[in-house]
């Protein structure tokens, strides 16, 4: 990246948390890391490197823990496998091998004891540094079209401190997130974050807006998470320390800012989601959806009818 480029954007490093064991996902989690699952043919977690890359957030480092190693062979070169295929002349898939080694500078710490989100981001801490970054979480994909980084990273240009991003949910959904009190700024799309509460009981929650895991964390959060106790679920949480940052003043690594984001998310962290970003983004690939289509049709036809045997 430019020099000129990198300080107009600042943010330069993105943190992915990528320790978790993925229980929902037994057993195809056994011994595959949850983020290795492909969507499509791809595995979930190159969607996220991707997006920060196309942010332009190309040094990554990822958060493991045991289990863990066919990530980092994914983002490897795989010199055997690169040269069957060229001595079969398989361009094609020869390139779509290399593009996941090519893609960004990947990183990895180990997080060690699973204390929870907030613990893992500060397992990063030696790596970014005094910088302001990227926090991308694997059980969300942004559509690739959207460019709610780009604009988060802005936002944190334009005010300083932190930016979450936030997307209105059901209220029988609130319970599953992080959730903010919000109040309005000039911008339409961007809010003022005055509190935040981890997964509230639905009578209990601030807003319907709800955190989706992608955050700019000003550096000034690694020293509130090493002071942050264990929160809800007896974990250190991220959501816990941005409360705090919430109601300092820039000076002490406030404020925190809200993108509310409209576009296209897809949930890959249940079953069902998981199911839905498969089918979801089969139908938008042009090699597939002119086959897939017609027997997805078909079979929901079959399906109704009584007769998908
Ligand atoms: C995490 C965060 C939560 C956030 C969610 C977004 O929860 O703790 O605040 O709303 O990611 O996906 P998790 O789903 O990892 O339990």
């Amino acid at each position: 990246m430019a020099d000129e480029q990198r300080s107009v954007t600042q943010v330069t490093k993105a943190i992915i948390p990528v320790a978790g064991l993925g229980t929902r996902f037994l057993p195809a989690t056994k011994s595959t890391p949850k983020e290795m699952l492909p969507i499509v043919d791809k595995p979930a977690i190159q969607y996220v490197v991707e997006e920060a890359v196309s942010a332009g957030l190309d040094d990554v480092l990822m958060i493991t823990g045991r289990n863990k190693r066919s990530i980092e062979d994914h983002f490897d070169r795989a010199y055997e496998l690169e040269e069957a295929l060229r001595v079969k002349a398989d361009i094609d898939r020869l390139n779509s091998v290399r593009e996941s080694s090519d893609l960004a500078q990947v990183h990895y710490v180990r997080q060690g004891e699973p204390r929870g989100l907030g613990h893992a981001v500060l397992c990063g801490a030696a790596h970014v540094g005094g910088e302001p970054f990227a926090v991308l979480l694997g059980d969300d994909l942004i559509g690739a079209r959207e460019t709610l980084l780009k604009r988060m990273i802005e936002v944190r240009q334009t005010y300083g401190g932190s930016v979450i991003a936030l997307m209105e949910v059901e209220p029988e959904q609130v319970s599953l997130y992080g959730c903010a009190a919000i109040r309005p700024t000039d911008e339409p799309d961007v809010v003022t974050v005055t509190d935040l509460v981890e997964k509230p009981p639905v009578d209990q929650a601030p807003s319907r807006w709800a955190i989706i895991g992608r955050y700019i964390c000003d550096p000034g959060i690694f020293d509130v998470l090493r002071k942050t106790p264990p929160g809800r679920g007896g974990e250190i949480q991220l959501t816990d320390a941005l409360r705090e940052l919430a109601r300092r003043g820039p000076a002490e690594g406030g404020p925190v800012h809200g993108v509310l984001f409209r576009g296209q998310r897809y949930d890959t962290g249940n079953k069902v989601d998981y199911l839905r970003t498969v089918v979801e983004f089969a139908c938008e690939r042009p090699d597939l959806a002119e086959e897939f289509l017609p027997w997805l049709r078909d079979f929901l036809a079959r399906h109704e009818a009584g007769s998908t045997r």
